[in-house]
């Protein structure tokens, strides 16, 4: 059945003040396509809690994991008709409509995640936030951190011409396409819920991935190399539909402005500690795991950055910015 949006007015008699006030109290609907058990999923039903506490319970936000509202693509069109209010979308998906969003997406441009926050909060990438609102219709208000990318592949690989020709799933956005065929790989595009399916009936040969997944969907299972590589940073970003922000209170955006960032940003100290877990745990499988650094990817990142340099002339801030981080 269609969820309708559940808005009541209420009328609140401030007495101390003496005047009359009309307050609305609402049912926000925040969506997202990370499982229930996710570390965003969980980052995000920890701001409704606070949302609810700081409107003294007038406020709700119900939360839809799991792609319960559509993929990301489609929750960004509701977001910008104001059917759906909130979401925690990957920057990725953002990328398509926010060009320069995809230079978050350079190759190495962390060595490890516990440097994604602070990347994230240097001045190239918050002003691509800043610019949200403009390209895409909806108020960006802040980033997480999601799990470094891997590649999980159901052939043994040694080097990366291991890759060449293989159907290796993707996200479909540029930067991931560009990085992909740059290795003469064939990035096909299918949603996280298709991914183990897909790489067993060899639908796909592998898949860009995060540790988070690669270990709580098991696809080590399947893939008879897991590639840690670290080769991309993976932001989410917390966001809530132009139109709705208009009609919110300078309180409630003040709380959700607050609360959504101090959640998103919990994320980043998350990260930095499941993801030694998770690789332990991969490694513990006895299922082979190749580590590897940028000179893994040597003979084509380069490419990467010339077509991406020319694209978005904001890259130098980022490298550079990056640079810095890495000293
Ligand atoms: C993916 O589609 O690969 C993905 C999306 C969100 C979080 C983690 C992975």
């Amino acid at each position: 059945m269609k969820i309708k949006k559940l808005i009541t007015a209420i009328t609140l008699t401030v007495s101390a003040l003496g005047v009359t006030q009309v307050a609305h109290a609402k049912n926000f609907r925040l969506g997202l396509i990370t499982p229930a058990n996710h570390i965003w999923t969980e980052s995000a039903s920890r701001f409704a809690d606070d949302f609810k506490e700081a409107s003294n319970g007038e406020h709700q936000v119900s939360i839809f994991p799991g792609g319960q509202l559509g993929n990301e693509a489609a929750m960004l069109q509701q977001l910008q008709t104001g059917a759906l209010d909130m979401a925690f979308i990957t920057a990725a998906e953002l990328s398509n409509r926010h060009q320069d969003m995809g230079i978050l997406f350079a190759p190495f441009l962390v060595e490890s995640v516990d440097q994604v926050p602070a990347l994230l909060a240097s001045e190239p990438a918050q002003n691509l936030l800043d610019n949200l609102v403009q390209k895409t219709g909806v108020v960006g208000i802040a980033y997480g951190t999601g799990g470094l990318r891997q590649i999980a592949s159901v052939n043994p690989v040694d080097t990366i011409e291991d890759l060449k020709g293989k159907k290796l799933r993707i996200t479909p956005q540029a930067p991931l396409q560009d990085f992909y065929r740059a290795m003469g790989a064939a990035p096909v595009s299918l949603p996280l819920s298709a991914v183990y399916d897909a790489m067993t009936n060899k639908q796909a040969d592998g898949t860009d991935m995060d540790l988070e997944i690669i270990v709580g969907l098991k696809l080590y299972e399947i893939a008879e190399t897991t590639v840690l590589s670290n080769h991309m940073m993976w932001p989410v970003v917390g966001v809530v539909s132009a139109r709705v922000w208009n009609t919110l209170s300078d309180e409630d955006k003040q709380n959700i402005q607050e609360l959504m960032k101090k959640r998103l940003e919990e994320t980043g100290p998350l990260y930095s500690e499941k993801e030694r877990t998770w690789a332990e745990e991969l490694k513990a499988t006895g299922k082979p795991v190749k580590e590897v650094g940028p000179e893994f990817f040597e003979s084509i990142t380069p490419k990467w950055e010339e077509k991406w340099t020319k694209q978005s002339p904001l890259l130098k801030d980022l490298r550079a910015a990056s640079t810095d981080l890495k000293q």
